[in-house]
């Protein structure tokens, strides 16, 4: 386990060191549109190369969401690499367009994840239209799932049903499209009901220890709180590495839009709770359950999303305490790099290796799936954390 003063011995990511991996992450991106321009790239790799898909499952805006990130970095300085790019991210927000007009594996709360990177990035972007109505169609869908008795959004399943009638903690970053939403339409309902969710997702997910649960159960009936459940962590007691992650990252997007300075105090908990139970090698295993020597899998998504929430909170911290989370951020980015990051095409189709999507044991519901592989969002969140560090970003969330 890391102390906070172990952790600040750990080098910096250097801005030499940005540039060249984002350079890399670039090339890579621009290379795997030869496969996944009209196809998407699966949730996780398989021996470090993903196969095909069609547009299904949470995970495929985050591939749209590099070819948006890729763009960004070359429009102004590769205006060929640029073109082919935007005609891929183009293709591809059509593709998110008729996925949801013909309601294709949309019964679940992920309208975030799967429209923010894609078609929200597409429209600020090159003020795509086609984007832009997929997205407030993606927002429409995500209200469906709200409920009044709890006032949450309903993560999985049958709407209403006990034996799904929970939040997940990951549903914080799938709140500002609500929020985008509001602001293009004009209408209200998006950025209530995202601010609802909010507050009762901040009121029951973080224990005493600062650790959180990964979903939570209300009572149908009353909409009372009942009880913090594991779904993909190693024990309902246990943080789960990611679930804490998307607790940094939601909790900082949550204080953007609504400037509670409860969501800063949070964010702090959240954070320091991670940062001081990473490994020695600042690779975070799948649950911090796991420490040092552990044979258990790491997730490096799971640090990737930590890096983007800390820089995005540090914005909005004084100078000191600024710092102090930028270079817990860049120490983190630093590990990736080093032990994480993709070199070469031969090596993998992905950009960061040793992520796990779900690790199946006694005490949880899960099956092994993308252990020690590559998985679309680790990805993403690791060139976004890229691109933050090399200047202003205008964020996709
Ligand atoms: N949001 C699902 C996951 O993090 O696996």
């Amino acid at each position: 386990m890391q102390t906070e003063k172990s952790l600040g011995s750990y080098p910096e990511i250097t801005d030499s060191q940005i540039r060249e991996a984002l350079d890399k992450a670039v090339s890579l991106v621009t290379e795997n549109l030869r496969d996944f321009t009209v196809r998407f790239p699966d949730s996780n790799s398989r021996h470090n190369f993903y196969p095909p898909t069609e547009n299904v499952e949470w995970t495929t805006g985050f591939w749209t969401g590099q070819i948006w990130l890729a763009f960004e970095t070359v429009r102004d300085k590769e205006p060929d690499r640029a073109r082919l790019l935007k005609t891929a991210g183009e293709i591809q927000v059509e593709s998110f367009l008729n996925r949801i007009r013909d309601k294709v594996d949309v019964d679940h709360h992920d309208m975030g994840f799967l429209y923010s990177p894609s078609c929200v990035a597409a429209w600020k972007l090159t003020g795509n239209e086609t984007a832009k109505k997929a997205a407030v169609m993606a927002a429409d869908q995500l209200l469906t799932r709200f409920q009044e008795r709890g006032q949450f959004f309903q993560a999985w399943g049958e709407l209403g049903a006990r034996d799904n009638y929970r939040l997940i903690i990951d549903c914080l970053l799938n709140m500002p499209l609500l929020f985008w939403a509001s602001q293009v339409t004009g209408d209200e309902k998006y950025r209530t009901k995202a601010q609802a969710h909010i507050r009762t997702a901040m009121n029951c997910v973080i224990r005493p220890d600062h650790s959180t649960y990964h979903t939570y159960f209300f009572d149908p009936g009353t909409g009372k709180l009942v009880r913090g459940v594991t779904h993909q962590g190693n024990r309902d007691g246990s943080a789960w590495a990611r679930g804490q992650a998307w607790g940094i990252y939601g909790s900082a997007l949550s204080y953007r839009q609504m400037r509670k300075p409860e969501y800063i105090d949070i964010f702090r908990k959240v954070t320091d709770y991670f940062l001081e139970h990473l490994p020695d090698d600042l690779i975070p295993y799948w649950d911090f359950d796991f420490d040092n020597g552990s044979s258990e899998p790491r997730d490096s998504s799971a640090a990737a999303i930590a890096v983007c929430g800390i820089l995005e909170m540090s914005k909005y911290l004084e100078n000191g305490e600024a710092s102090h989370y930028r270079k817990a951020a860049k120490r983190l980015l630093a590990a990736l790099w080093e032990k994480c990051a993709v070199r070469s095409p031969e090596e993998s189709n992905g950009l960061l290796l040793h992520g796990t999507y779900a690790r199946g044991t006694p005490t949880n519901p899960c099956t092994d799936r993308g252990v020690d592989e590559c998985n679309t969002w680790g990805d993403y969140f690791y060139l976004e954390s890229l691109i933050r560090l090399t200047g202003d970003w205008d964020l996709y969330w």
